[in-house]
């Protein structure tokens, strides 16, 4: 176990450390130049994509979440409507899935039960136009029952909180949205360059590693907390709920998230000067509506932490909250590095809080029976 752990004091924390090399083989061989290469997706892919007509997402928990980001990509980039839910209430559900649906299972380990359940239904009425598993064990049912197939390449991952397999699901639901993106005609010059900077993923989670310190520092102030709070806006809200759920699985610090325009509908009246509201600002064209939505929290006496891009200027109280810069890259990449420095806060103050970091009570890693 200590040999396997390396240098590192717990699996989650060598696991977070692996993710630039996890996220650089996700894309190893798959991009040339500025290009996804064919058949990454496997030889029948191409003829099978090019019929997609809208897409449904289905998984579990952290994998759920990585569904939610690609939901923005493949409906901004590919023009492609996509439907994202949890398997258990998929399975159940009366659902409408019409000609041409793409269904798309994201698992780590390809068990669990209500995404293969989700899965089979499906196939047995033959709903689907095709199936693929994004999925990072090669042997699992899911990759076997599936039609196309897109392995993570995380490694294995041993830490029950999900962080490394995260990332590299980001990584390959990016090159789904991309390719889906460029079969139904994104301009050339806008694939190029988007592709372009999937390729900077690997490097910009590796400087986003760098705010450990700072982040580790920053855990100290939320030990003695209940609760907390986790905003963000578009792709960057399911940033916040991956990060409300990581709190909540490891430090067992009651967590929520909300998209930021949804405060004053609610979560709002809970903010006090004990409410740590944690929030998420890349410079996009949502950032001025962002700061409107903190100013918010602010004036109501919320300890506010905002981890912004380089050249985001957002205003706080010095001594009722902080502000960490990161680089987040590009609108595409930013949501997976905003995802770094969350991660490594939810460690921090898991650590601190002395639980057990990789084997949260009550927990398992994979939830192979109903
Ligand atoms: C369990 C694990 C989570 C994981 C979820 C879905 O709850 O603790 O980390 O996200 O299952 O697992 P899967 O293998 O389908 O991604």
């Amino acid at each position: 176990d200590a040999v396997e752990r390396g240098e590192y004091r717990h699996y989650m924390l060598k696991e977070i450390h692996e993710q630039p090399e996890a996220v650089a083989r996700t894309l190893e061989g798959r991009i040339a130049g500025s290009r996804i290469l064919p058949n990454v997706f496997g030889v029948a892919a191409e003829a099978l994509l090019a019929q997609v007509r809208q897409v449904h997402i289905v998984a579990c928990g952290t994998s759920y979440h990585a569904g939610l980001v690609a939901r923005y990509w493949i409906e901004a980039l590919a023009g492609l409507p996509c439907a994202v839910e949890v398997a258990s209430e998929y399975r159940y559900r009366e659902t409408v899935v019409p000609p041409g649906t793409l269904f798309v299972a994201v698992s780590q380990s390809g068990e669990t039960a209500d995404t293969l359940a989700a899965l089979r239904s499906g196939r047995a009425g033959a709903r689907y136009l095709g199936a693929l598993a994004v999925c990072n064990v090669p042997e699992s049912s899911l990759v076997r029952e599936s039609d196309l197939v897109l392995m993570t390449r995380a490694g294995p991952e041993i830490g029950v909180a999900s962080t490394k397999a995260f990332t590299t699901q980001l990584a390959a639901l990016a090159l789904l949205a991309l390719e889906l993106a460029r079969i139904n005609g994104i301009a050339d010059e806008r694939y190029q360059a988007l592709v372009g900077e999937l390729a900077t993923l690997p490097r910009m989670v590796a400087e986003a590693l760098k705010l450990e310190p700072a982040i580790a520092a920053l855990a100290e102030r939320f030990v003695d907390k209940q609760h907390a709070l986790f905003l963000g806006r578009g792709a960057s809200y399911p940033i916040a709920v991956e990060a409300a759920l990581k709190l909540k699985e490891i430090s067992y610090i009651h967590a929520e998230a909300y998209p930021a325009g949804e405060l004053k509908h609610g979560p709002l009246a809970l903010v006090d000067e004990h409410m740590p509201v944690i929030a998420v600002a890349p410079n996009n064209q949502l950032l001025e509506k962002l700061k409107s939505n903190l100013e918010e929290v602010r004036a109501r006496g919320g300890e506010l932490f905002v981890i912004a891009d380089t050249d985001v200027d957002v205003k706080l109280d010095p001594n009722r909250g902080a502000l960490l810069r990161i680089d987040a890259g590009h609108n595409l990449v930013s949501p997976a590095v905003f995802n770094i420095p969350l991660q490594l806060l939810a460690y921090h103050v898991a650590v601190l809080k002395g639980t057990d970091v990789d084997q949260p009570r009550n927990l398992a890693k994979s939830v192979t029976v109903e």
